[in-house]
């Protein structure tokens, strides 16, 4: 089911490409076209998502299972759309989600070894079957992705993973975006500097907004 007021675009890629600078680039230029804007992240985004993001990414928690993580991911997605993305949508407003329900398809489905089938059943329940309008992939090397990240200082317990885990992650997110099943994919070199990739990102969205 697409939302019919609202428009819902997601981030996603692989560590250090750089998601959470361009929300926030992304977030003030629609604002500075007029539009009404709410931006969130996952895991997080709500006082109860959160604490369970604390759960599931913390270094501390090296014994969480493969299936706890599923569900932890799903439990704070449920909640963050119920609370907070379902709610904008009706309210006709741009939600911007940094990571959504295609992360848990690509880490857990594809690469933890779950299957896309098992995930996206899950993803159903937590998000009431809604899907992005508009998807963007931002895509860099695993070499790039992992010096940014190690540069920020901030290593949770999934990027401390070895380089092939973050090399799958990344061509799972390649072979999403090539088959782009509904259409909503846009790929966006992330290895760019932030200048020409927040203008990558607004040309593409710019473009879905006039079909809207
Ligand atoms: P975060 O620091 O928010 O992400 P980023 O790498 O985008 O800065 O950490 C989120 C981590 O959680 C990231 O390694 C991807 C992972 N993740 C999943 O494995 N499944 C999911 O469903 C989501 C939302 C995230």
């Amino acid at each position: 089911m697409k939302q019919k007021r609202g428009i819902l675009i997601s981030l996603e890629g692989g560590e250090g490409g750089g998601k959470t600078t361009q929300v926030l680039k992304l977030k003030e230029n629609l604002e500075a076209v007029g539009r009404e804007v709410v931006s969130v992240r996952e895991p997080g985004g709500t006082v109860i998502s959160e604490q369970i993001r604390e759960i599931v990414l913390s270094a501390k928690n090296k014994g969480i299972t493969d299936a706890t993580e599923v569900l932890l991911f799903q439990a704070a997605r449920a909640q963050i759309y119920r609370e907070v993305v379902i709610p904008a949508l009706n309210a006709g407003k741009v939600v911007i989600m940094d990571r959504t329900r295609d992360s848990s398809v690509v880490y857990q489905g594809m690469v933890r070894g779950f299957g896309r089938k098992m995930i996206e059943s899950l993803n159903d329940i937590s998000t009431k079957k809604i899907t992005p309008n508009l998807t963007l992939l931002l895509d860099v090397s695993v070499d790039t992705g992992l010096a940014r990240r190690a540069d920020s200082g901030k290593m949770d317990r999934l990027d401390m993973e070895n380089k092939n885990f973050h090399q799958q992650v990344r061509d799972a997110y390649l072979l999403l975006a090539k088959e782009d099943a509904d259409n909503r994919w846009r790929l966006i070199d992330a290895e760019k500097t932030v200048k020409e990739v927040e203008k990558q990102i607004w040309n593409v969205v710019k473009a879905e907004l006039k079909t809207k």
